[in-house]
């Protein structure tokens, strides 16, 4: 069977926009930003933002944050009563410090016990899939001790596990563990997905290949390059790498983009304006006068100044 190739959770990224834009490029599934298990069960607003959605955008699945297996599952409710989503995926996986003082995130790496009964919480009591994204450990490599928080994944009924082939400790930087994903995929029976450094189609099959894991969460290497996902399916297929878009096909691509945030992203202009220039800048660097343009695109106060600077690029 092919193997898949999703585009992994990123809060502040993986809004709308980008969703739909990678979807167009062939991303299979996608995930909503995270969100926070407590201000969820209140529907804070920025929740309710969090989940705007479009008929092209499925299949999608929600992630949540969080340590209290009730809370959890009330969350996980409120979510449900909003919108629909494919599956609900557990953060096990994220490394800030004010994540981990709560005790969740990637601070339930070392509190099996506690991830096993949040997942069983919401495994009995809602009708979808439930997912965890785990890291491959807390401080330490400990490959003993990652298998058996992913068997303990698989016993409370999660359906897939997301690892991310990094420590807490090491951030978003270092090398990925290839072994210690190839060991939870070769202890449990359900779907395991790789991740981490994942910036090209090769890096793509290295990683399939070195771990035999079933599928692939693209993340940084979908910034500014939305094509990633049509290269890696036509590289794992044919061996070859489609020639990489021209300057006018990422300009276009990119206007696509801001489009979206224009329609979609609700936020102050003054936000807005910032949160499109780094998405410009994304895609528009490494020519050879990004530094000069990235200030242009800085200083530009309006949608339509900044795209009569994308169109006068060459
Ligand atoms: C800006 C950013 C935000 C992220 N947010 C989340 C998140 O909300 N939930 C999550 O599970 N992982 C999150 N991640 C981790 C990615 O899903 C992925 O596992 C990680 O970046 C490793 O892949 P890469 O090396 O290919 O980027 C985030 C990563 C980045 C760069």
């Amino acid at each position: 069977m092919n193997p898949k190739v999703y585009l992994a959770p990123m809060s502040g990224v993986t809004d709308l926009s980008f969703r739909l834009i990678s979807r167009s490029l062939g991303a299979s599934h996608c995930f909503f930003e995270m969100l926070d298990s407590k201000a969820t069960l209140y529907s804070h607003p920025k929740n309710r933002r969090l989940l705007r959605t479009h008929k092209k955008d499925s299949p999608i699945s929600a992630q949540l944050l969080g340590a209290d297996p009730s809370v959890m599952l009330e969350a996980a409710q409120t979510i449900l009563g909003l919108t629909s989503i494919s599956s609900l995926d557990i953060n096990s996986a994220c490394p800030a410090r004010k994540v981990l003082k709560k005790r969740s995130g990637a601070a339930l790496l070392e509190d099996a016990p506690r991830l096993g009964k949040i997942i069983h919480k919401l495994v009995s009591n809602l009708q979808i899939p439930i997912t965890v994204k785990l890291r491959v450990g807390l401080n330490n490599r400990d490959l003993k001790s990652c298998v058996r928080t992913a068997r303990i994944c698989q016993e409370n009924g999660a359906s897939t596990v997301f690892i991310h082939g990094r420590t807490r400790e090491q951030g978003y930087s270092g090398d990925v563990d290839y072994e210690a994903i190839k060991a939870v995929k070769d202890a449990l029976e359900i779907p395991v997905f790789g991740s981490g450094n994942i910036f090209n189609p090769p890096m793509a099959k290295e990683m399939l290949d070195k771990t035999g894991c079933d599928g692939i969460l693209v993340a940084r290497g979908a910034l500014g390059n939305p094509w990633i996902f049509r290269d890696i399916e036509g590289y794992l297929k044919s061996g070859t790498i489609p020639k990489p878009p021209t300057l006018a096909q990422k300009k276009r691509v990119l206007k696509r983009h801001l489009a979206y945030i224009n329609k979609y992203k609700e936020i102050s202009p003054a936000c807005k304006m910032g949160f499109m220039g780094k998405i410009a800048m994304w895609y528009l660097k490494g020519l050879s006068h990004a530094t000069i343009l990235r200030q242009e695109i800085c200083r530009a106060r309006s949608y339509r100044e900044l795209l009569r600077l994308i169109n006068r690029t060459s």
